[in-house]
């Protein structure tokens, strides 16, 4: 269970992240929507500690993740899956090392063991074909799933994906999104995805929280964001022009 309770966090007093609280229990799914710049992207790493809080804290299965020793922030590293907004390959390394690479840093695993999962990761992806290819040799699409193939490898329990299928053809958005719900499903994965996959995202996540004005404005269910009667909901998720939400 992630528990975010009361998180703030400012930059050259611009207050980014006012106050904002958020459960996600345990084989949930959670949906984080909100404009460009609304902190999405910084409310994900403050679970993993890329990002210390101002006020307020990140509690993971019940502790803390700014007070934990160095081994335990470790442990915790080591049972999440982060897929940045950029993706972050290395140059220098083909597909399949790429995706060999937290296996083979992380694990004992055999190459053979290795070579099997990796294999059957690039497949789920649709880049079977792909693994003797460079990252510069690949269009930004791969390079996601590439991305996602080597988070998914390693079988993390929690995942935070960052606009993981932003940018891809609806197909390939469609088929990303039904491995993420298989896997959730297989594996019973805690998740907060950040998305503008709107409405297709709804049909894998148990929840949506829309972050607004540094707060969580709303948390609904698929079935109720429809038909919210929060306005900042309703403008958002249908893309209403006109509303409380002002640029
Ligand atoms: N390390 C940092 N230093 C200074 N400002 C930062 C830092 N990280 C984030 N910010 C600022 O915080 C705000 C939120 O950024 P963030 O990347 O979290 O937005 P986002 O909701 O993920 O947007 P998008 O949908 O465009 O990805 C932005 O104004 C950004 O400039
Ligand atoms: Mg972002």
């Amino acid at each position: 269970m992630i528990i975010i309770e009361n998180l703030q966090k400012a930059f050259g007093g611009q207050e980014v992240l006012r106050d904002v609280s958020l459960r996600v229990k345990t084989g949930e799914f959670v949906a984080l929507v909100g404009l460009s710049g609304s902190g999405k992207s910084l409310l994900l790493r403050h679970v993993v500690r890329l990002m210390r809080p101002d006020a307020g804290r990140v509690l993971v299965d019940g502790r803390d993740v700014a007070l934990m020793p160095r081994r335990e922030l470790e442990a915790l590293r080591s049972r999440v899956g982060y897929v940045f907004q950029s993706g972050a390959l290395f140059d220098s390394l083909t597909v399949f090392d790429n995706v060999a690479f937290p296996l083979r840093e992380k694990t004992r695993l055999g190459e053979s063991a290795i070579r099997r999962k990796v294999l059957e990761e690039l497949d789920q992806v649709g880049l079977k074909d792909a693994e003797h290819k460079y990252p510069a040799q690949l269009s930004g699409g791969m390079l996601k799933r590439v991305a996602l193939a080597r988070t998914l490898v390693r079988a993390p329990e929690i995942i935070l994906f960052d606009e993981p299928t932003t940018g891809l053809d609806p197909i390939v958005v469609n088929s990303i999104l039904q491995l993420f719900d298989s896997v959730h499903k297989r594996l019973n994965l805690t998740g907060i995805l950040v998305s503008h996959e709107i409405p297709e995202i709804f049909g894998i996540v148990q929840k949506i929280a829309m972050l607004h004005e540094g707060r969580i404005a709303a948390v609904e269910t698929p079935e109720s964001i429809r038909c919210s009667a929060n306005p900042v909901i309703d403008q958002f998720v249908n893309g209403k022009p006109e509303g409380p939400i002002q640029y």
